[in-house]
C-alpha cells in the first residue's frame, strides 16, 4: 500500500518573520520563497497582508514569483482583512485564503469581546466572502487546544459547512501534549471531518519543546497537514521544525509509513540561506541542521564512526544536504582553500570577492582557532552580497568522511 501523503505548509515567512530578530525585506522573502520551492514544500504561507504594506507587497511579489506551490495569505474574519488576502493573492497561481478566530473561551473573553455565537457567524461569513476568491480555504482555529471541545467541533462544523476545505487546529500556545493532542485530533476527525472530503491540519507552538512530538502525534491521529517552520523559528519559543518532522517521517518510515514532496537535501541549504537573511544562526546543538548535528569529537564515538557510521548516526549528512569535507579552516589556510569552501557552500564569487573576503577572514582567523561556515556565510554579509550568491549547497567543516549505508 502506498505511503499516505503529509503536506508540508511552510510558515516561515508569516509565523516565523514575525518572531522578534526574524524580520526580511521583500526582496528576501523572495529570495527564501523560491528556496522553499526547490526544497519542495507544497503550501508557502507568505504573510498577513493586513498586518502591513510590506507584507501585502511580500505576499504580492511572492504570488507572482512562486508558480509551482501554493500560496497562503493570513486573515482575521473580518470582510476588511479577507479582501486584503484576495487583493494580495489575484495573481497567484494557486491561492489559498487562510482565514482564524480565537475559540477559547479565554480569547472570547478579553482578546475579541465576543460570544461563541458571534464568533460561529464571524467564522461563516469570513469563509463564504474567501470562497469567491480562492480555489482553497483554510480555517483555523486559534488556541484550539485550550477551547471547549465541543464548541471547537461546533465551530469547525460551520467552517466546513461555509466552504473550509482545511481546518487547522493549532496549539497556539504550545500547551498541550502528545498524547493529549492525538486524541484531540482524533474526535475533531471522527465528530467533524467524518467521510467529508476535508483536510485536518496542525500548527503547533515549541514553548514546552514539544512542537514537533505533537506534530508527529497528530499525523498518527490523522492530520493530514503539518504547518512548520525553517529551523523552527516562530512566536517566542517557535513553531515545529520543519526539518525535524520531515526527517522523523523519514528515519523512522517503519513507526511513521507516511510520504512528503519534501527534496531532504534541500534541508541544509535552506537552513543555512535563512540564517544568513535573519542574521543569526541555529543553536550548535540543534538537530538536523546544526553545526554539530554530524560532529563527532569524542574518542570512542570518531572510532565508531569511522568503523560504521551507523555506530553513532541514524542518517547521513548527504541526506539533508551536508556535503563532508576534510577541509579545516585556520589562519594558515590560503586563499585557494577558501575560494574552494566558498564554492562548496554554493557561493561563486568573483577574484575580487575572494580577495575581500579573503582579507577579511585572515583578521578573524587571528583572533578565532576555528573558523565555521556560519562565520564564512556573515564575511560576507559584512561585505556587500549579491542576490547570485545565495547559498544551494554548503558544507561542514572538519566531518569524517565515509560511505554510508543510511538513509
Ligand atoms: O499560532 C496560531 O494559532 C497561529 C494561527 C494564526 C494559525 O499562528
Ligand atoms: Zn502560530
Amino acid at each position: 500500500m502506498a505511503a499516505q501523503k503529509i503536506s508540508v505548509f511552510d510558515t516561515t515567512l508569516r509565523d516565523g518573520e514575525q518572531s522578534p530578530g526574524c524580520s526580511m525585506n521583500l526582496d528576501e522573502k523572495v529570495r527564501l520563497a523560491r528556496q522553499l520551492e526547490c526544497l519542495g514544500v507544497d503550501v508557502i504561507e507568505a504573510g498577513f497582508p493586513i498586518a502591513s504594506e510590506g507584507d501585502y507587497a511580500a505576499v504580492k511579489a511572492v504570488a507572482r514569483e512562486c508558480r509551482a506551490v501554493k500560496v497562503a495569505a493570513l486573515c482575521r474574519t473580518s470582510e476588511q482583512d479577507v479582501l486584503k488576502a484576495a487583493a494580495a493573492l489575484q495573481e497567484a497561481a494557486h491561492p489559498r485564503i487562510h482565514t482564524f478566530v480565537a475559540t477559547s473561551d479565554l480569547h472570547l473573553e478579553y482578546k475579541l469581546k465576543k460570544t461563541r455565537a458571534e464568533v460561529v457567524e464571524m467564522t461563516r461569513q469570513a469563509i463564504s466572502i474567501a470562497r469567491d476568491y480562492a480555489e482553497e480555504v483554510e480555517f483555523s482555529a486559534e488556541d484550539a487546544t485550550r477551547s471547549d471541545v465541543d464548541y471547537l467541533c461546533e465551530v469547525f462544523d460551520a467552517a466546513i459547512e461555509a466552504g473550509a476545505t482545511i481546518i487547522n487546529v493549532p496549539d497556539t500556545v504550545g500547551y498541550t501534549m502528545p498524547t493529549e493532542f492525538y486524541k484531540l485530533v482524533e474526535t475533531v476527525r471522527e465528530r467533524v471531518v467524518g467521510k467529508r472530503d476535508v483536510q485536518i491540519s496542525v500548527h503547533c507552538h515549541n514553548d514546552l519543546g514539544l512542537a514537533v512530538a505533537n506534530t508527529l502525534a497528530a499525523i498518527e491521529a490523522g492530520a493530514r497537514q503539518v504547518e512548520c517552520t525553517i529551523n523552527g523559528i516562530g512566536e517566542r519559543a517557535g513553531n515545529a521544525s520543519l526539518e525535524e518532522i520531515v526527517m522523523a517521517m523519514k528515519v523512522r518510515s517503519d513507526q511513521l509509513p507516511f510520504e512528503t514532496s519534501i527534496d531532504t537535501t534541500q534541508i541544509y541549504p535552506t537552513s543555512q540561506l535563512l540564517s544568513a537573511i535573519i542574521g543569526f544562526s541555529v543553536q550548535p546543538n540543534k538537530a538536523i541542521v546544526g553545526r554539530n548535528a554530524f560532529a563527532h569529537e569524542a574518542g570512542i564515538h570518531q572510532h565508531g564512526v569511522m568503523s560504521n557510521p551507523l555506530c553513532y548516526e541514524i542518517m547521513t549528512p548527504e541526506s539533508v544536504g551536508v556535503p563532508t569535507s576534510q577541509l579545516v579552516l585556520g589562519k594558515h589556510s590560503g586563499r585557494h582553500a577558501l575560494a574552494l569552501r566558498y564554492e562548496e557552500l554554493g557561493f561563486s564569487l568573483a577574484p575580487d570577492e575572494v580577495s575581500a573576503a579573503y582579507g577579511r577572514f585572515t583578521k578573524l582567523a587571528d583572533r578565532k582557532k576555528r573558523i565555521y561556515d556560519q562565520d564564512l556565510i556573515a564575511l560576507l554579509s559584512a561585505g556587500s552580497r549579491t542576490e547570485e550568491q545565495t547559498p544551494h549547497a554548503v558544507s561542514q567543516v572538519n566531518r569524517w568522511k565515509h560511505a554510508s549505508s543510511q538513509v
